[in-house]
């Protein structure tokens, strides 16, 4: 690992990265986390399995790397968190930063109260028999009961603060290096074991072999929204994270690490529940028609049973993996969240952590209430109207909200930006700065071209589908 701790010449007092590997690291687990290991599977298991993974590698390795360059490149040439790097280029731009700096702050809310879910699951294994957390009844008993999940959820939020709060390279950095390599040692282990489950080779092939019939708008609109989710794209904490990016090393060869490892984790993740639950429940369309966000939490621990009298270990080894992944990944979260309150007060950093922390208290403890005294509130369905959001909770609309609405235009705004306004050759000799650009043409065409015509076809597309106008 490189030894420097220089900052950008635009922003002399900025903290650093330790090196072009601290990066890496430091925005592989920010990429890595809920969405990886809680999101892509659920998705991917109600999305038929390999038309869903085909699609969204496709859209990482075209989109997400351009989007992904552009936002990096971004942050490091202005040395600004979302909204002052967007400001940098004009007042009349600021609305982009404000629009990329609102996604976290709906975010991380509701991540710190799966990131509590987990942290309970993590717990439990130590302390009650494997039995008792496959029951059917555990996982809604607990959500639903007010004093505990809202006890893990605050235990949760403590744990990110704290390291926040230690600052970004004795803090994220110190962390980071242990928490990857483990992840992905644990997470091949599992997967592994997972595979030895009998039918779980049924379940490997719907995961693998795409079948075309099952493509749709809603499956591309899921993917897109999942890729900007787990890649951390079009939330402003790539700019940030990049803003901390030595001028001196290499980002395109950063971005490309980046990418392999969020989605190498990805599939990794897949292949650790989608077989295994197509192993319980006997086929993938069946999976297919329970997936939603309770699949790990209600199909793994009986996955889990299976194992015998390892099932406790296996059980814990896999929520420590998760929390540890979430925990990362909501420390960018957060620190985003800080970097953009600071930068806006100029009252320094504790004062903008105090401030976020209460933010995500009080913002946490509502989506929670969404479990609880505001279950009756259906925001998914009397907003948007869609029936098959019947019955969803405050976490279904934040996630919705962020994910398949603003995040697709924030993109958007970002490509129209950076391929039409400030031109991609000012990134292009940001990138050259410190290295070749071999991936200048691909950036060039889907910045300008590609990517925005994508998303608004795919997003009018979705549309017009849940709407009944047209039937893809
Ligand atoms: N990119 C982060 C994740 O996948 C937010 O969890």
């Amino acid at each position: 690992m490189a030894n420097s701790t220089e900052t950008t010449e635009t922003a002399p007092a900025r903290a650093s990265w330790s090196g072009k590997w601290g990066f890496i690291l430091a925005a592989a687990a920010s990429a890595v986390g809920l969405g990886n290991l809680w999101r892509f599977p659920y998705l991917a298991a109600k999305y038929g399995g390999g038309a869903f993974l085909i699609t969204y590698i496709v859209l990482v390795v075209t989109f997400g790397f351009a989007l992904m360059m552009a936002e990096t490149a971004l942050g490091r040439m202005t040395g600004q968190s979302a909204i002052g790097a967007f400001r940098s280029f004009g007042k009349k731009f600021t609305i982009i930063g404000i629009l990329a700096s609102a996604v976290p702050f709906i975010i991380t809310p509701y991540y710190a109260l799966i990131g509590g879910w987990v942290t309970k699951y993590m717990a439990s294994y130590i302390v009650q028999p494997a039995e008792a957390i496959a029951d059917g009844e555990f996982f809604g008993g607990f959500i639903l009961q007010n004093a505990e999940s809202y006890l893990w959820m605050f235990i949760f939020i403590a744990c990110v603060v704290a390291v926040v709060a230690f600052g970004v390279k004795r803090g994220i950095e110190r962390v980071n290096k242990v928490l990857m390599p483990a992840l992905i040692i644990m997470a091949i282990i599992i997967s592994i074991f997972a595979l030895t489950l009998p039918g779980a080779l049924d379940g490997l092939a719907y995961y693998l072999i795409p079948d075309f019939s099952k493509f749709s708008a809603e499956l591309v609109v899921a993917a897109m929204g999942q890729m900007f989710f787990s890649l951390s794209l079009a939330m402003g904490i790539m700019i940030t994270y990049g803003s901390y990016f030595s001028k001196k090393e290499d980002l395109e060869h950063s971005v490309r690490r980046i990418e392999l490892f969020d989605t190498g984790i990805a599939i990794l993740a897949g292949l650790m529940i989608i077989p295994a639950a197509v192993a319980v429940q006997g086929s993938g369309e069946t999976v297919a028609s329970t997936a939603g966000p309770g699949l790990m939490f209600g199909v793994l621990p009986q996955v889990f049973l299976g194992f015998g009298f390892a099932a406790n270990i296996i059980g814990f080894l896999f929520f420590a993996l998760v929390f540890f992944a979430a925990l990362t990944s909501c420390i960018s979260l957060f620190e985003t969240l800080v970097s953009i309150v600071d930068d806006a007060t100029n009252k320094g950093r504790k004062f903008a952590i105090m401030v976020c922390t209460v933010f995500l208290v009080i913002v946490a403890t509502i989506v929670n209430l969404g479990y609880n005294e505001l279950l009756s509130i259906d925001l998914m369905y009397s907003v948007f109207g869609i029936g098959e959001y019947q019955d969803s909770q405050l976490l279904d609309f934040f996630d919705f909200l962020s994910n398949t609405i603003m995040m697709p235009i924030v993109a958007l705004l970002t490509c129209i930006f950076v391929g039409w306004i400030i031109k991609p050759k000012t990134l292009i000799s940001e990138v050259k700065q410190s290295s070749k650009f071999t991936g200048e043409k691909l950036f060039v065409v889907m910045i300008k071209y590609i990517a925005p015509v994508f998303v608004v076809v795919i997003l009018v597309a979705y549309v017009m589908n849940t709407a009944g106008i047209i039937n893809l």
